[in-house]
């Protein structure tokens, strides 16, 4: 017996809110995490799965960020970012950089390449980007930025997020 749910959104709620992540998380992710480099000279980085390419000429990607996160600031002075797509044995960095009141980078040496934002070594692909347009869209604001430089390793395996739970890709034997 199929479970699907079918609903109309009405006013928002609670209902609401709930039938949406839950839709939402229907849509397979990667997983990233968003860094920067605060004004302090502080290192400052979020998972973040709602990355996505947005243009190849000239090379845009976006990510959004809630505008509750404490990473918003920084972002916006900043003016640059990097995404760092992790891999299947990330899981545990992906889980250090949603924690609070730590160093999330931590035992973590980072590379410096163009723009000085810190970039995360070792993992599936690395885009550094400077802002090249920023908007608040609902809850969250969608920074989008303009790629400088990249690395990707496609040997890898990547970190997958669906439904809440992290998971490998399994991939058929032809
Ligand atoms: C798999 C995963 C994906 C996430 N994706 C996003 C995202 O795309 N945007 C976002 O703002 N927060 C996202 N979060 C939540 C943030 O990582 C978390 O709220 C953040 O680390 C809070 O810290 P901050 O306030 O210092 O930014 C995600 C969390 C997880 C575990």
């Amino acid at each position: 017996m199929s479970q699907a749910v079918t609903i109309e959104l009405g006013e928002g709620g609670e209902h609401d809110a709930r039938a949406l992540r839950n839709a939402f998380g229907c849509f397979t992710t990667g997983v990233t995490v968003i860094t920067t480099l605060a004004q302090d000279g502080r290192r400052v980085g979020l998972t973040a799965n709602s990355f996505t390419s947005v243009s190849l000429d000239p090379p845009l990607a976006l990510v959004c960020v809630d505008l509750k996160s404490s990473s918003l600031g920084a972002l916006d002075a900043a003016g640059r970012f990097a995404v760092n797509v992790l891999h299947a044995d990330h899981q545990a960095l992906a889980r250090q950089f949603v924690q609070k009141g730590v160093d999330r980078f931590a035992g973590i040496d980072t590379e410096t390449w163009r723009t000085g934002v810190p970039i995360l070594p070792g993992c599936m692909a690395n885009f550094e980007c400077e802002t090249h347009h920023v908007f608040d869209a609902g809850d969250h604001r969608v920074y989008v930025g303009r790629v400088v430089k990249l690395r990707y390793d496609p040997d890898h395996e990547p970190l997958v997020y669906l439904q809440g739970r992290f998971r490998r890709v399994h991939v058929d034997a032809e």
